[in-house]
């Protein structure tokens, strides 16, 4: 018979995995298969049966009330989380199918799924180029960065991706020096540079004030057609602004998902939303 391509885990050890008969077929368009995923801790469940398909090249917010369970979905994905049940699967365009429930966080970084914490981790005491250069070489380039050793091409691809987020003229800057968006931005810029099929980004606009997190809205518009977004997100006006798909998340559930003016219009959003005085 023939199989499908799978690899990732080791079925027998892990009682999530019940085999690769499992692995589900799928739209070609889904790059990311998230599959009755529930997580209990003692006895909390922080998710239940949550069951999202994330497109390739969209933007797909993840949006609810404080406590929902955004950040916990996302450190499912990573693996940062172990689910108590459900799986989750990456379709990578071109290459096997990946069960990432079950793998190390670093090899799903490896798979090409990238993610941007809420607090900027960037090297304060280096300039934007020197952390491009080491997002782009890793740690093993540390050495390299600080004496910018880095090839045309390399300088090239760096400088292709400051483009895309505006730091371009701004590469000799020391991190510490921009402004909160920028180093945002340059932290959105450091995940790209590593050519990650799909981003994550929790809370990206957090702090930022209206104009740059309308930049904000802009940049994730442009990079979602190199790779597929991931945004968990408050604020209502830039989940408008850059959103194809909105999945609401209320106490660990998916209320409802789809396109944001179906999503705002639905009765059950709009009492969750309402009832605890709206979000910012
Ligand atoms: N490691 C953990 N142990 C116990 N409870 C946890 C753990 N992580 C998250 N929780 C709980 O799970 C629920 C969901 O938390 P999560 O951080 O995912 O929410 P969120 O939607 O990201 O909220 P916010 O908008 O405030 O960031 C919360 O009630 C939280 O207290
Ligand atoms: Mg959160």
């Amino acid at each position: 018979m023939n199989r499908p391509a799978f690899r990732g885990v080791k079925p027998p050890r892990n009682p999530i995995i019940t085999g690769v008969d499992l692995l589900p077929r799928t739209d070609p368009k889904t790059v990311l298969r998230i599959n009755d995923i529930s997580v209990s801790f003692d006895g909390f469940y922080a998710l239940t049966d949550v069951d999202v398909e994330v497109k390739r090249h969209t933007v797909h917010f993840f949006i609810g009330p404080n406590g929902a369970g955004k950040t916990t979905l996302l450190d499912i994905i990573c693996a940062k989380t172990k689910p108590t049940a459900g799986t989750v699967t990456f379709y990578p365009v071109g290459r096997e199918v990946v069960r990432l429930t079950g793998m190390k966080e670093h090899a799903i970084v490896r798979e090409g799924i990238g993610r941007k914490f809420q607090v900027p981790s960037v090297f304060v005491n280096l300039t934007v180029l020197e952390n491009m250069v080491l997002s782009l070489k890793g740690h093993k380039g540390i050495w390299d960065s600080i004496f910018h050793r880095v090839s045309e091409d390399e300088r090239e691809q760096i400088d292709t991706v400051l483009q895309k987020v505006d730091l371009r003229d701004r590469r000799e800057i020391k991190a510490g020096s921009l402004a909160h968006g920028e180093k945002q931005w340059l932290e959105i810029a450091m995940q790209l540079v590593q050519k990650p099929e799909l981003i994550m980004l929790d809370e990206p606009a957090a702090g930022m004030g209206k104009a740059e997190t309308e930049k904000t809205g802009e940049i994730l518009k442009e990079i979602k057609r190199e790779c597929t977004v991931i945004v968990v997100e408050h604020d209502m006006e830039f989940v408008k602004q850059a959103a194809d798909t909105v999945t609401v998340l209320h106490e660990g559930k998916v209320l409802t998902q789809g396109n944001i003016h179906d999503v705002l219009a639905d009765k059950t959003v709009q009492a969750v939303y309402l009832g605890r005085g709206g979000e910012r």
